[in-house]
């Protein structure tokens, strides 16, 4: 269970700016944006995609399953787990516009009695509670102390966690420091040897660290319990 106490306060510049991205963000998954930012997508964000499906590799039979969704976002992952049979999934995020939008999206797939969505920011507002799988998808971008983040979510998982992890690129980090600079959120890039420290030393056993390919830059770690 997740016992440890926080002493960091959340970054709530995180939240701001994800209230404020909500709508633009939510287009990205329905395929509702222009022909140009979908070839945009398809070239240079096929990590979202890669990951995604790696996510339900892991998770494989979801029937009967609880599932955590640690910064859920618009609820693609919550919705997807719950449409594969999952009978309990908690999504949790620190921007209430994105949590508006993740239970619209459980509604409009009629699966919004399995799915409830939680404000919150993590690992300070982590549930008392035990889960099969955590799904943690572009979250880490923005998570300063990510050794407390994987302790505690190593803590709340029976089964596997999935989390992916942005590796650090010789121009694309600089780049994408700077856009976030602009944006006022703090971003952060990680090294894959540091990432599987942290799986060991959190109580992860056989943790699989896999580099999204083509244009990716991510890492999807998975840590398993058993
Ligand atoms: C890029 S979005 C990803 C959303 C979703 N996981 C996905 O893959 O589509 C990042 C989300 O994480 C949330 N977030 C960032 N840090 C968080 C934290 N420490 N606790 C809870 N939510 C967080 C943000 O508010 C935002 O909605």
């Amino acid at each position: 269970m997740a016992t440890e106490t926080h002493k960091a306060e959340p970054d709530h510049r995180v939240g701001d700016y994800f209230t404020e991205a909500a709508e633009t963000f939510d287009t990205f998954y329905d395929g509702k944006r222009s022909a140009f930012m979908r070839w945009v997508d398809r070239k240079f964000r096929s990590d979202v995609f890669v990951r995604f499906d790696w996510v339900f590799e892991e998770i494989g039979d979801a029937k009967g399953k609880s599932i955590i969704d640690i910064g859920c976002g618009s609820g693609p992952y919550s919705v997807e787990a719950a449409r594969r049979g999952a009978a309990r999934v908690l999504g949790l995020d620190m921007a209430e516009g994105m949590l508006d939008l993740a239970r619209r999206r459980a509604a409009a797939f009629k699966v919004d009695s399995v799915c409830e969505f939680t404000l919150g920011a993590f690992p300070q507002a982590a549930p008392d509670e035990e889960f099969d799988h955590a799904i943690v998808t572009g979250v880490m971008d923005y998570v300063a102390d990510a050794p407390a983040f994987i302790r505690t979510v190593c803590k709340m998982v029976r089964n596997s966690a999935i989390l992916s992890m942005p590796s650090i690129h010789w121009f694309r980090t600089p780049v994408r420091r700077v856009r976030y600079k602009l944006k006022s959120c703090p971003v952060y890039f990680f090294r894959r040897e540091d990432i599987r420290k942290w799986f060991d030393d959190a109580g992860f056993a056989n943790t699989v660290i896999k580099k999204v390919p083509g244009a990716g830059q991510d890492y999807v770690a998975i840590g398993r319990k058993k």
